[in-house]
């Protein structure tokens, strides 16, 4: 595998369910691009899903499968990069355990990210109850209730990070802004590791913020499975195209040549993504000289084509469990390769034989 650049890029995506559109268009068209610039590791990180689902693990092997014949259908190229689980690359496991030995409580403690999940977890317990509700009860929780709800894998989640991103000496993490607290404590655990020992063996990555086009769910909101806004990955294109004329629109358009405002409208913002002409309908839109109708319509056949695409390289892959299988241990067996060698240096400056 030759790369335009050596530098190493790492990245992972917890495995909790089917991908949609918002996480096509945030992340994995981004893991695409990089593949061909980068040496690139990109895992399923099914860990990272136990530290907030361990009681209910049935649909955690089948969403990883899933999620990896995602990844293959839009583009990642196992002769490009190296594709794996994060579980099946034990050294992970082995060098958290040991980089959580100069991990200080507090950087963990006080990690906005913690309480943030927490409350998180605590609205799901409390799915059908209001929102408010939740968040006041949530408020009222004395700090030992808070930690009876956590585990130590959880609140352990951005040492696990961190360590898959350090154990392949990544230069760049492609990830959202949302990562920003985790990363940072990547790069902490990286300098404090090295000053301690005296060392350069860690290497402190950077976050790659990639501009990404806004994606809404059909409601205008953020698309996102809790909202049941989505586009998913794999749907048949006539579920789409439903989904597609339901869309949310400039509500004070009452008539078809109404004038509209585009900004706003959950139609205009897809076609900023698929419709070279954009800006053209924009204008229309103002002027009133297109319906929503026609205009979602038009959208649709925008789409049509690459949903059928992608679809039919889905389907190639979900057919094919060997190959699938195979692609997985040879990702594995890069990503162990690359894994180890870290390790043993980590093991070696700690004086662990
Ligand atoms: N925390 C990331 C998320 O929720 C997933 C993740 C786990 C990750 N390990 C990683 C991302 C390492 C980048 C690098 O999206």
């Amino acid at each position: 595998m030759e790369h335009i650049k050596n530098d190493i890029v790492v990245s992972g995506m917890r495995p909790t369910g089917r991908l949609h559109l918002g996480n096509y268009f945030g992340a994995l068209r981004n893991f695409v691009e990089l593949q061909n610039k980068y040496k690139c590791y990109f895992f399923v990180a099914d860990l990272h899903a136990l530290t907030t689902a361990a009681e209910n693990t049935e649909n955690l092997a089948s969403n990883s499968k899933q999620m990896v014949i995602d990844w293959l259908a839009a583009g990642l190229d196992p002769e490009k990069c190296s594709i794996f689980v994060q579980s099946h690359v034990p050294e992970i496991s082995e060098l958290t355990t040991l980089l959580g030995m100069i991990t200080p409580l507090g950087w963990l403690l006080r990690n906005p990210t913690y309480k943030e999940q927490l409350n998180e977890l605590f609205r799901k317990k409390y799915a059908g109850q209001e929102d408010k509700i939740a968040a006041e009860k949530m408020a009222m929780l004395t700090e030992a209730e808070l930690s009876e709800m956590s585990s130590f894998g959880f609140l352990g989640y951005p040492v696990l990070m961190a360590t898959d991103i350090l154990i392949h000496k990544a230069a760049y993490v492609p990830v959202g802004q949302d990562q920003t607290a985790h990363m940072e404590i990547a790069r902490d655990i990286a300098r404090r590791f090295n000053d301690i020992y005296d060392t350069d063996a860690l290497i402190e990555p950077k976050p790659l913020f990639t501009s990404v086009p806004k994606v809404p769910g059909l409601d205008g909101r953020k698309m996102s499975k809790s909202y049941g806004n989505t586009i998913e990955l794999g749907e048949e294109p006539q579920a789409v195209r439903k989904k597609v004329m339901s869309m949310f629109t400039d509500p004070n358009k009452q008539k078809a040549n109404d004038p509209a405002n585009p900004d706003g409208c959950t139609v205009f913002a897809f076609h900023k993504i698929y419709n070279p002409d954009f800006e053209k309908r924009a204008e229309e839109c103002r002027a009133g000289a297109l319906g929503c109708v026609a205009c979602k319509k038009h959208l649709f056949e925008l789409m049509e084509k690459e949903i059928t695409e992608f679809n039919q390289r889905r389907n190639f892959y979900a057919k094919d469990e060997a190959l699938l299988e195979k692609i997985l241990k040879r990702g594995a067996e890069a990503a162990r390769e690359s894994a180890s060698k870290t390790l043993a240096e980590v093991k070696k400056v700690m004086k662990v034989l």
